[in-house]
């Protein structure tokens, strides 16, 4: 690991780890009044987002690393200014990650599998309709599939790629490897939330290494989740946090 962790002050240990999951934890809040329709709360750049969940689909339930994910964003906006940034999320799931990043001001491409999108684009325009400078727009992105025909590195140039839980036991790790190789560009930078479950997830942190410059943003243990931050080792220009570079 090349940095040390930087948090939101730059400290570590148990006691910051408790005070920071209970910080992120306290962003879920459960509708007070019996609803018809089933949804969770949250609450991120200063709005109540509602979320709609459906349980017969693995990206249909929103993930705790996905809330990491958006309280870091939410806290670190002076280093990570995300307003008017070319932003694409991959594994949406339920969007709350793309529906805080378009909150904050980004051009939001949202992407997941097509089973997923019909919940996901719902998510994210009930969310972010008359709330955002720009609509995020919901599209397909199946790991590894027609990356070049779909997003050419010619004209998609983003400076964050953002994903939360993406990486667990599935068969498609080189695949999404390959996708953050494709779309990760001189001045990229990866925000990277994951929770550490079992091997594959060690294996795919020393792969991503090999190809990736890594630093740990957050280590909260207590939800067995890391936060990361990438940028490619094969261009010269390291972007500093929060700046694509030039
Ligand atoms: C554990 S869920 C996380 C969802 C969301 N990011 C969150 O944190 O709440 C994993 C997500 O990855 C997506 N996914 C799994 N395999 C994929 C693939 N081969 N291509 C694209 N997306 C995939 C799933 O549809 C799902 O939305």
């Amino acid at each position: 690991m090349e940095d040390s962790k930087t948090g939101e002050e730059g400290e570590s240990g148990p006691a910051v780890d408790a005070e920071l999951a209970k910080a992120i934890m306290a962003r879920h809040f459960r509708p007070s009044l019996i609803v018809t329709e089933a949804w969770e709360g949250y609450t991120f750049a200063g709005l109540e987002i509602r979320i709609k969940e459906s349980t017969d689909l693995y990206g249909a339930v929103l993930w705790p690393s996905a809330l990491v994910l958006c309280h870091f964003l939410d806290t670190n906006r002076d280093k990570y200014n995300l307003t008017d940034k070319n932003v694409i999320e991959l594994g949406a799931g339920t969007g709350l990650v793309t529906i805080v990043s378009s909150l904050l001001g980004a051009k939001v491409t949202s992407t997941d599998m097509p089973d997923v999108l019909g919940n996901l684009r719902y998510n994210v325009l009930r969310n972010t309709r008359d709330r955002c400078k720009y609509i995020p727009q919901v599209t397909e992105l199946t790991w590894g599939q027609e990356l070049e025909q779909r997003f050419p590195r010619a004209t998609h140039c983003f400076d964050y790629i953002l994903a939360a839980d993406v990486v667990y036991s599935h068969p498609y790790l080189e695949e999404l490897m390959d996708t953050f190789d494709h779309l990760c560009q001189e001045g990229t930078q990866i925000l990277w939330a994951m929770r550490f479950r079992l091997d594959p997830e060690n294996s795919f942190v020393e792969r991503f290494q090999k190809r990736f410059h890594m630093e740990e943003l957050y280590d909260l243990p207590s939800l067995s989740i890391k936060l990361y931050r990438g940028w490619r080792k094969d261009k010269w220009t390291v972007p500093h946090s929060g700046e694509a570079a030039a």
